[in-house]
């Protein structure tokens, strides 16, 4: 239908024109996609998957009203924004009414790594400053100026990859992080590292020019920072001379649920200086924003140079932002994202009651993470095993992915249509691939001192085969952090372990 060349001579095309390190989901398998309606994606073969991860999708796939709005638009007119034109402004109107404000100027830019950009400029213009905090694990683009402060990235470099005008607070993460969740107080003690490091760099001289963060980490593990974390985080910065920068470009418009921005869920006393956002925002079509206050727009202009986008603000993607608005109210996604996302927060919960390898279940509204481990004391990152129920979910027509720094947190973050019974279908699916995991690698039953050495030889030969299948699915996926190489070495240990153990049992 949908396909002009079979799937063999596609994977083939794109591996001779398409540049290596672009990677593809599934690496052993890829799948290719030739439609998508809702919640649903097609494969050439009508073959039909659950799309729990496009959050770019926001709206649905392939929305008609978006559709339509995009065509209707460019049957009149496309152009840049030097002509003055109504869908500029109004657009700006909308967004601008959606946040507080003092959140009153926007930039229009064309992907997320764009905005971030922009407002690093921003930044560094208002007071002249250069320095940067980012968090522990951060992800904010592709762009040079991102990846120098993406530790998420800059990490798998290798040691001395770190700029000097970066410094790295620790991730505000209760689960895994330096302060969890028996801390009295970890906002507290998690803004007081940001504390540090700002005096620490003003004692060598250096000036904070901007602190980054998302509103909630996604790439680096779903962290949902603890409320009160921002507000002193923002005193401290702005005493500084530096701004906030709020990373909306995964988490906002609407997906959590009880807000339209994630950065709200700190309270009404927390209001960033500049907010980018990108992805969901035109439902897959190649735009973003910057929205910053009337003091750091005017300092940005003083400068005396022109900022020119060629297709930022553009009366197309103006349009289509505005369906894209239009429908999240007319169809109440913000309501489904609390409600549907509620629901999946329960049901998971009871996975975790139900599980060993279940270490952590953390979201709010329809982006959810599921922490998996290996020992629930330690919370050791079970990335093997995750990455094996990816590739088994998708065998299931489900598609999940794995993230975080040692990629062993399934991630939901679903168009916004996603279902009850979506959710339901989703999570009994990990339900039995886990029971089978666990009974495979003999999790539940490790302690059980009656079993018998039949039950045993079967229980190390059935590891040995999964060992053996995670290593192999590991080295094939080769967009893995250097961090989680270690796990990658004692998964092999571990099998060549069981290999003796084997070679025992059968003598
Ligand atoms: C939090 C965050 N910021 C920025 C970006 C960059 O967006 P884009 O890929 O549209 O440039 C991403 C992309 O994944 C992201 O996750």
């Amino acid at each position: 239908m949908e396909e002009r060349y079979s799937k063999a001579e596609t994977l083939a095309l794109r591996r001779k024109h398409i540049g290596p390190s672009c990677k593809v989901f599934f690496a052993k398998d890829p799948l290719k996609i030739v439609r998508a309606q809702g919640q649903y994606m097609f494969d050439e073969k009508g073959e039909k998957y659950l799309d729990c991860i496009n959050n770019v999708a926001h709206v649905g796939h392939s929305h008609p009203y978006v559709v339509q709005a995009a065509t209707k638009q460019m049957e009149l007119l496309n152009t840049n924004s030097r002509f003055l034109h109504d869908n500029l402004v109004q657009y700006a109107q909308r967004l601008t009414a959606t946040l507080p404000e003092k959140l009153s100027v926007c930039y229009f830019v064309n992907s997320g790594s764009e905005a971030n950009d922009l407002a690093l400029r921003l930044a560094r213009q208002y007071h002249g400053h250069q320095d940067v905090i980012t968090l522990e694990n951060a992800y904010h683009g592709h762009l040079t100026s991102l990846i120098d402060i993406s530790p998420y990235k800059f990490n798998q470099l290798g040691k001395d990859c770190k700029k000097e005008y970066v410094h790295v607070a620790p991730s505000p993460d209760i689960y895994r992080g330096k302060y969890r969740e028996d801390h009295p107080d970890p906002a507290s003690a998690y803004a007081e590292e940001v504390k540090k490091i700002i005096e620490e760099t003003q004692k060598n001289g250096r000036k904070i020019a901007a602190f980054i963060a998302e509103s909630m980490q996604s790439c680096g593990g779903q962290v949902i920072p603890p409320v009160g974390y921002f507000q002193k985080v923002a005193e401290y910065v702005r005493a500084a001379g530096g701004v906030f920068i709020a990373d909306e470009v995964q988490v906002g418009f609407g997906r959590v649920g009880k807000h339209f921005w994630a950065f709200q869920l700190q309270g009404d006393d927390f209001v960033p200086d500049i907010v980018t956002m990108g992805k969901p925002i035109g439902n897959g079509h190649p735009m973003s924003c910057v929205i910053t206050t009337r003091e750091i727009a005017e300092s940005f202009g003083a400068s005396g140079l022109e900022y020119f986008n060629t297709f930022g603000g553009n009366p197309v993607s103006c349009a289509i932002g505005m369906a894209v608005m239009d429908i999240i109210e007319k169809e109440d996604l913000q309501g489904n994202a609390r409600r549907v996302g509620n629901y999946l927060l329960e049901l998971l919960a009871e996975q975790k009651k139900k599980h060993p390898l279940v270490g952590d279940i953390r979201g709010v509204g329809l982006f959810v993470g599921v922490d998996l481990v290996k020992d629930q004391q330690k919370r050791t990152p079970a990335t093997a095993e995750a990455l094996h129920l990816i590739y088994k979910l998708k065998e299931h027509q489900i598609l999940l992915s794995a993230d975080g720094p040692y990629r062993n947190i399934l991630k939901f973050k679903p168009p916004m249509c996603f279902t009850m019974e979506d959710a339901k279908h989703a999570v009994e699916t990990i339900d039995a691939l886990l029971t089978e995991l666990e009974e495979a690698t003999g999790m539940k039953t490790e302690n059980n001192a009656s079993a018998n050495i039949q039950c045993k030889r079967k229980r190390v030969r059935q590891s040995y085969l999964m060992g053996t299948k995670f290593f192999g699915c590991l080295v094939e996926d080769m967009d893995i952090p250097p961090l989680t190489f270690p796990f990658c070495f004692s998964q092999l240990k571990r099998v060549l372990n069981q290999k003796v153990q084997m070679k025992a049992l059968a003598t």
